[in-house]
């Protein structure tokens, strides 16, 4: 099984950008914990950070034929961007949203996800371990 893992804008900051949200964990770690999981799991993984929406899309539409699975934190064009939705829907590759902090409890501007609703779920307020979860039920759903 191959997954990519892709990261939105300033979620290179982690670690630095606002810690009692976020933690004070940095990007590498997360990339360092979902390598480690990935292999513990036997699962080739990629990662894939950029603060541009147009990479992202780009990014998105390269994993068609490519990967089996989708592990995506859109950051903050989880809220505005239609295109990442649409790059999502055109590969139907499956895909799980992922969020750190709980959108849910956060600011109005927070409670729309364009994306959720090209994703198998979504998984908010878990900090890093929501990727581990994310990792977890796409392994689960391409081996069954
Ligand atoms: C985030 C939540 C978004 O609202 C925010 O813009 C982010 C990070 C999260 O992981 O909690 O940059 O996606």
């Amino acid at each position: 099984m191959k997954l990519l893992v892709i990261n939105g804008p300033n979620l290179n900051m982690l670690g630095i950008r606002e810690p009692g949200i976020y933690g004070s964990e940095s990007y590498n770690d997360l990339c360092e914990m979902i390598k480690k999981h990935a292999s513990d799991m036997k699962v080739e993984v990629e990662i894939f950070q950029s603060n541009h929406e147009g990479d992202l899309v780009d990014k998105i539409q390269a994993a068609y034929g490519v990967f089996d699975a989708i592990v995506i934190n859109p950051a903050a064009y989880t809220h505005t961007s239609v295109a990442i939705l649409d790059a999502v829907k055109a590969v139907a590759i499956p895909t799980v949203e992922v969020h750190i902090s709980d959108v849910s409890k956060r600011e109005d501007f927070r409670q729309i996800s364009y994306i959720r609703s090209a994703c198998d779920a979504t998984i908010a307020g878990h900090g890093f371990n929501g990727y581990i979860e994310a990792i977890d039920y796409l392994i689960d759903k391409y081996r069954k």
